[in-house]
């Protein structure tokens, strides 16, 4: 999908105004440039396995459940077969991009077990935006009513504004995203940390946050010293940004 404006938008987080739904959101997990269209590629989000591929008849990134319906092995140990579809690793099965099973080598001639519901993996909407790849892991039918967390990229006349430059940039960190989040929403660090990179101890001030926006899913802000002092620094903070 795109992140064309969509008529019945719905908030990511789920419909509850005072509860944040993990799974109701979009995550953004890989750059497009770190994955291999050649080879299917493990991927646990949320505590829950999955196995991104290229599905090269529908041009489609794909996530399903890492996890085969027959013998449950794990399809990320599998390959792409010559005809594009995924294919387990155990007993060969293969798998189309919307999930269902396209053929079953060890089956008598007129048998059609791939027909079976039983017989499918959940495939999870996808979508592609600003270079990553974004997967929806709750209700499929909200995934496109649902907001994808894109950096807003400042625009003048349709176009984004000169010198605006947005960089990839990808690190494991070894805590949880809980740690994290409340590491990011945390400026006042900065003059310490980073001092030297993108702070300066001599720049630590009082954080005066003005809320601009604020909902279940996340808040906006601006701090107008910010920890540049005179720089002015918005804050975007969304808890999809640090599943
Ligand atoms: S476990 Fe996947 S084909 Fe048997």
């Amino acid at each position: 999908m795109t992140a064309a404006v969509l008529a019945d938008r719905v908030t990511a987080g789920g419909d509850e105004p005072t509860r944040f739904e993990p799974i109701e959101s979009w995550y953004p997990v890989f750059y497009l440039e770190d994955l291999d269209q050649l080879k299917p590629t493990p991927f646990t989000l949320l505590d829950r396995d999955l196995v991104i591929w290229w599905d090269s008849q529908a041009l489609e990134w794909r996530a399903f459940d890492d996890r085969c319906p027959h013998r449950l092995a794990r399809l990320s140990e599998g390959r792409i077969a010559e005809d594009g579809l995924l294919e387990c690793p155990y007993h060969g099965w293969a798998f189309t991009g919307a999930g269902t099973c396209d053929r079953i080598p060890q089956q008598l001639p007129d048998a059609k077990a791939e027909t079976s519901r039983r017989a499918c993996v959940k495939s999870l909407p996808t979508a592609v935006e600003q270079g990553l790849l974004f997967i929806y892991p709750g209700t499929a039918t909200r995934a496109e009513q649902t907001p994808i967390p894109l950096i807003p990229v400042p625009m003048a006349e349709g176009k984004p504004q000169d010198g605006w430059v947005m960089l990839n940039t990808f690190r494991d960190l070894p805590y949880d995203a809980l740690t994290l989040l409340e590491n990011v929403l945390d400026p006042s660090h900065l003059p310490f940390t980073h001092h030297n990179s993108v702070g300066k101890r001599s720049n630590a001030s009082p954080v005066e946050l003005e809320v601009t926006t604020s909902d279940q899913s996340g808040f906006t802000g601006t701090w107008a010293d910010g920890p540049r002092r005179q720089t002015k620094y918005h804050f975007y903070r969304s808890m999809s940004n640090v599943a």
